[in-house]
């Protein structure tokens, strides 16, 4: 066969190598999941789709995840989220990968079809925001002659994948109703990609179990949060150089993601501002000592804008054309529609280098646009550090050894792994960075009703 892969350059495979050889020393739960999985194979018979952005981390996940016996190929989630260098060393390591940092929307969907192509067919998905498990399911729709089909998140979007699950239906009859009977499970990433997934189930939608890793408390208050916290302000400064102390900046949302994007932001100095919907999340900016304001109030005298709320249409033309000269605008959340990047169209662009662009408002007033509005932590930096993917893909590991092992002890809906498992992908971590843990008396474990050796807190503690 020829190569089974599209990467920009294999050349690039040392160097991606060495980092792997990195990573892995900063990603203790992979590792573990290797040490104690590596020998009885879970995974054996699995084929497993990845849509997720094709970084080191992920590198180390894939690895793992073969290393667990699995067969495993791979899309990036994101058009500008790809590290080349890691996709070169996944392809000569023989898994096949189709990632290239800048590829067209055409060959995201064309690249994601591409991981779909085992010989015997996938019946395995991992997924973050949703794109594989949507592409399956909007395609066996397709093939169903419905018409109400699934929403997706942008026009241009819509037209190139409807445009290529038209290209799999004439190649490949049947292909997409087949693939969907023949999953057995998803295990979804990211916010964003599990609201998809809860909004298919409540229509009726969803025909096999997925387990929602985002929520496990070792993934979002962890990656959306300490992950951001390092990543956002790397993005920006890898893109502009741009001082950012005494600055002021107003993050939209105060998520998970934007807790963590406020104080990346304060930490290197900015001054903060945050707007918020939720009653909640806004006395929580306040009490931890930012400005809550409206972004109407904030667009005139601000120099950086992110959003970060996985909503659409938070920074609007309207704002953007009140910005000051040379405002900095991007968004941090999973999809570009966050930003009405589609209205800025008819406006004059000049690139300053990939992943930045400066536009001229019709007042002649600029501002610096960061990877066309798609996640700048990926796609102007790489992303988070190992150490926190490393309980983000324990996660994920242990997910998909749950839905391929018991798989059919579970209805189609949306799960979360259990405490005991959340609490076990922490204590992988603790070695690392030298925690030492108390330990419980048994009397003590009985006086505030818990275990001694865990699950520590109820269901409904938030931490
Ligand atoms: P979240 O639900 O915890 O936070 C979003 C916040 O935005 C909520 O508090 C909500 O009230 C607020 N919000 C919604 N609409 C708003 C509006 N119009 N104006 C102001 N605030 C608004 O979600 P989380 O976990 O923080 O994720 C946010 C996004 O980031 C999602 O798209 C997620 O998939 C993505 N994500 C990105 C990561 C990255 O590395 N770039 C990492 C993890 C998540």
């Amino acid at each position: 066969m020829a190569n089974d892969y599209v990467v920009k350059d294999i050349s690039l495979a040392d160097y991606g190598r060495k980092e792997l050889d990195i990573a892995e020393t900063e990603m203790p739960g992979l590792m573990a999941c290797r040490t104690e999985f590596g020998e009885s194979k879970p995974l054996k018979g699995a084929r497993i789709v990845g849509s997720l952005h094709m970084t080191i981390q992920t590198a180390v996940l894939i690895e793992t995840l073969v290393e667990l016996g699995a067969d495993v190929r791979w899309a990036s989630c994101n058009i500008f989220s790809t590290q080349d260098h890691a996709a070169a060393a996944i392809a000569a390591g023989g898994t096949p990968v189709f990632a290239v940092k800048g590829q067209t929307l055409e060959e995201h969907w064309d690249y994601l079809d591409k991981s779909f192509m085992f010989a015997e067919g996938a019946n395995m998905i991992l997924d973050d925001g949703g794109d594989a498990t949507l592409y399956v399911l909007l395609g066996a729709r397709v093939e169903a002659g419905e018409t109400d089909l699934i929403e997706v998140p942008t026009s241009e979007e819509e037209e190139a994948i409807f445009a290529q699950i038209k290209k799999r239906m004439a190649e490949t009859p049947g292909f997409f109703t087949k693939t969907r009977d023949a999953i057995v499970g998803v295990s979804e990433e990211t916010t964003t990609g599990v609201h998809r997934l809860y909004d298919l189930h409540k229509k009726g939608q969803l025909p096999f179990p997925a387990i929602n890793v985002n929520d496990s408390v070792t993934k979002s208050k962890f990656d959306n949060k300490y992950g951001c916290k390092e990543s956002l302000v790397d993005g920006i400064r890898r893109a502009t150089d741009t001082m950012m102390a005494g600055k002021v900046a107003v993050v939209c949302g105060y998520g998970d993601v934007g807790k963590g994007s406020a104080a990346s932001l304060a930490g290197a100095g900015a001054r903060v501002k945050v707007t918020e919907v939720d009653p909640i999340c806004a006395l929580q900016a306040a009490m931890d000592g930012f400005e809550v304001v409206t972004l109407e109030d904030a667009v005139k005298t601000a120099d950086v804008f992110v959003t970060t709320t996985g909503n659409k249409d938070v920074i609007r033309i309207e704002h953007m054309r009140e910005m000051k000269d040379m405002a900095i605008v991007g968004n941090i959340g999973h999809f570009d529609n966050e930003i009405q990047v589609a209205a800025l169209k008819n406006h004059k662009w000049t690139n300053i280098k990939d992943q930045v662009d400066m536009i001229e408002m019709p007042s002649g007033s600029r501002i610096i646009l960061l990877s066309q509005g798609r996640l700048l932590n990926l796609g102007n930096a790489t992303g988070h550090p190992s150490f926190v993917m490393s309980a983000s893909f324990t996660n994920q590991v242990l997910a998909q050894i749950e839905l391929w092992t018991k798989g059919d002890e579970y209805q189609p809906g949306v799960y979360i792994l259990p405490k005991h498992l959340d609490e076990k992908v922490a204590r992988l971590h603790l070695d690392r960075i030298g925690v030492k843990l108390s330990k419980l008396s048994d009397e003590q474990a009985g006086y505030i009703g818990v275990s001694a050796d865990g699950p520590f807190k109820p269901e409904h503690y938030r931490y």
